[in-house]
């Protein structure tokens, strides 16, 4: 299925994911780190090993036994909803990272895969805790940005589509699940997508630059 944004109804609501946010925030600052490709700041919830700081050749965190970060062991609410609602639909269970960008700063244009996984199924799951949603855009084969629509706060986006975030007015808080989930089928997953909201496709660029590609899979 090629598949661009789809975003889906996973009953959690605004309550749930004020409480989410609020756990997310009172985290100590030196848990989380800095990743300079994409320019923003990231705070490990479930990794493997359950380590936190960004991935590491040594030690790559979407390998080995996955466990709870000392940041997510902090935050029971997050761990609830992953548990009961979100990774009932994922095989296997993927990373669990929180991105924040501030206000009035966007991110590079990237892709969350290798040159060669483009076109593979290579899904990532987003849930906007906070920030503006509709700042997330996909390149199209002219070059044009097609931005999401900004009233869905949880979806699934091929991570292999050359994507960035302009700048916005609030900072913007995300939980994303990527590897090793990639989208792959089963019951439950099939009847998340069945009943997605809103669905689009949007055509990929002819050719990559670069700087979209994450230095981090060309070591
Ligand atoms: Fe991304």
């Amino acid at each position: 299925m090629d598949l661009t944004f789809a975003a889906i109804d996973l009953g959690i609501s605004d309550l749930e994911k004020q409480k989410i946010l609020n756990e997310i925030l009172n985290v100590p600052s030196d848990y989380w780190h800095f990743n300079e490709f994409r320019g923003c700041h990231m705070l490990g919830i479930y990794n493997g090993g359950g380590k936190l700081g960004g991935r590491d050749i040594a030690g790559n965190t979407a390998k080995g036994e996955f466990d709870y970060t000392p940041a997510g062991k902090l935050c029971h609410y997050t761990r609830l909803t992953l548990q009961n609602k979100i990774f009932p639909f994922m095989d296997p269970i993927g990373r669990v990272t929180i991105l924040r960008t501030k206000a009035n700063a966007g991110l590079s244009v990237h892709l969350d895969s290798t040159l060669e996984e483009v076109g593979t199924l290579q899904h990532k799951f987003r849930f906007v805790l906070n920030g503006n949603i509709d700042k997330l855009y996909f390149i199209d084969k002219n070059r044009n940005k097609v931005f999401v629509p900004d009233c869905y706060d949880t979806y699934i986006m091929d991570g292999s589509h050359a994507h960035s975030l302009d700048p916005g007015t609030e900072e913007k808080i995300t939980l994303c699940i990527g590897a090793p989930w990639k989208g792959k089928s089963n019951v439950n997953y099939d009847k998340v997508l069945e009943n997605a909201l809103y669905k689009f496709t949007v055509s990929r660029p002819e050719t990559y630059e670069p700087e979209w590609l994450d230095p981090f899979f060309k070591k």
